[in-house]
């Protein structure tokens, strides 16, 4: 027996269209889109999206669920983490792998991180390849992963502990321009922050404050302009810069973009609404990240490339540490303090709580940011990112009218804080459609561990992208 819902008297938001439309959803796929559908099974179940927004479901692109970082392992795995995404209205992500131990495969790591979230996740999911170190032997077990596992985008770190040095990082992005998957790059110039950070121990500048004065933008802008030449140097390779906190960095990543390079953006809700006062607070320890958060005047640059189209995706970087563990490393100093604070529910309410609801952009570009360009870019579209017939039936459905005060609370991670507590949420996601189920409503949790797929995705076609 065929399993029907049909969504009535919604407004549906593509990322070019905004339409009076029904969805009628069969089997886990949206069936059919039309202004009006009378020819539906006997036994569908009808939801009333009245005075509501129904969009494609949110997709995350930049998780790091149950990593482990050496001294520490993220307290969200693949049930929690992807749960709280749910209520979030986001219905897929793309985790990070970790780098495993030392000298371990791409394939090994694949299959771990197979294992943790194959009964846990309840919402679809991915991951991108991550690499220690760059040899011919590791450049052909990328190559072969993007037809046989699906895999199409690797991730490069230019520090911490296993970075990657300018020769590496140019072999990487010719080899996976050379085998059509996408480069991603955390871009921090790592000489420069280590030697502050030295200065600053040796000084005994320990507070959670020197964690920011450790590695200003400039660090990010520099590494951000060398991977963008790199990049043109490995034959155009393409190339997606991950969590952009600053103006500096953008500009360079916008003189590549005016000069035809294939380059893109993402940034993430956290720089676009905390900045560096956070770390006077009494509790500076939640916002130990990286790159850091910034001052105050780069959160207006950041959604200035939100709204001229400069920056393309608004994932969260979730990496989540509870506070209390974040106290017991780093309290007496910054570098044990283990990087990086949740999100990957609170993304896609005050995206559109700060940007649709404040008029920065349109209820279309906010499905740009969160769902079809990550789709598109991940190789996912038009399985995802759209709603289309034909695609999964991926959808979130936000009320604009409910107004809710962020409080740790209310979400469904397994953290003990948010770094956005107390903020006014204008516009809630009070629905996600997970393949045709219900998995949140009303803030509650209904989905079910395991029933998330693993996603093969395509490989990274720039002619089908610009096409
Ligand atoms: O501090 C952060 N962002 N931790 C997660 C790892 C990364 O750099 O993305
Ligand atoms: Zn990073
Ligand atoms: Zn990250
Ligand atoms: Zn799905």
């Amino acid at each position: 027996k065929a399993s029907a819902t049909l969504i009535k008297h919604g407004i549906v938001v593509d990322a070019h269209s905004e339409t009076n439309q029904e969805i009628l959803i069969v089997d886990g796929k949206i069936a059919q889109i039309a202004p009006s559908i009378s020819d539906y099974p006997a036994e569908t179940k009808i939801i009333d999206a009245s005075g509501m927004y129904v969009m494609p479901g949110g997709i995350d692109v930049h998780t790091h669920f149950n990593i482990d970082v050496g001294f520490a392992r993220s307290c969200d795995d693949f049930y929690t983490g992807t749960r709280s995404a749910a209520c979030g209205g986001t219905t897929m992500i793309i985790d990070h792998m970790g780098f495993g131990p030392k000298g371990c495969n791409l394939h090994h790591q694949l299959n771990v991180y197979k294992e943790s979230a194959k009964d846990k996740a309840v919402i679809d999911y991915s991951f991108h390849g991550v690499i220690q170190h760059v040899n011919d032997e590791i450049l052909e077990e990328m190559a072969s992963m993007v037809e046989q596992e699906g895999i199409s985008s690797f991730k490069l770190y230019l520090t911490y502990g296993y970075k990657l040095d300018d020769e590496s990082a140019l072999r990487a992005l010719t080899r996976l321009n050379q085998v059509n998957a996408l480069t991603t790059v955390h871009p921090e110039n790592d000489a420069a922050i280590a030697l502050r950070r030295t200065q600053l121990l040796e000084a005994g500048k320990t507070a959670p404050k020197y964690h920011a004065i450790s590695r200003p933008l400039e660090c990010e802008a520099e590494a951000i302009g060398r991977m963008i030449n790199l990049a043109r140097l490995a034959d155009d390779a393409p190339l997606y810069i991950v969590h952009l906190s600053n103006g500096l960095g953008l500009d360079y990543i916008r003189l590549a973009q005016r000069n035809g390079q294939p380059v893109w953006a993402e940034t993430c809700p956290q720089y676009l609404l905390l900045d560096d006062s956070c770390y006077e607070q009494e509790d500076a320890l939640k916002f130990i990240l990286s790159p850091p958060l910034r001052p105050k005047e780069e959160l207006e640059k950041l959604w200035a490339g939100l709204i001229d189209g400069s920056i393309d995706t608004v994932a969260t970087d979730h990496c989540s540490f509870t506070y209390q563990t974040q106290k017991q490393r780093g309290k007496d100093n910054f570098t044990a303090c283990p990087n990086g604070m949740p999100g990957v529910e609170t993304r896609m309410p005050l995206l559109f709580s700060e940007g649709v609801m404040k008029g920065r952009i349109s209820p279309s570009r906010f499905v740009e940011l969160t769902s079809y360009m990550p789709a598109r870019l991940f190789g996912i579209y038009p399985q995802k990112g759209c709603l289309a017939a034909g695609s999964d039936a991926d959808l979130v459905l936000f009320d604009p009218k409910q107004q809710v005060t962020v409080s740790h609370d209310l979400l469904h991670d397994n953290t003990d804080y948010t770094p956005y507590e107390a903020m006014q949420s204008h516009g809630w996601p009070v629905m996600t459609i997970s393949c045709g189920e219900v998995v949140s409503c009303n803030g509650e949790f209904m989905g079910k561990a395991g029933n998330g797929r693993f996603i093969r995705r395509d490989p990274f076609l720039r002619q089908k992208l610009e096409g």
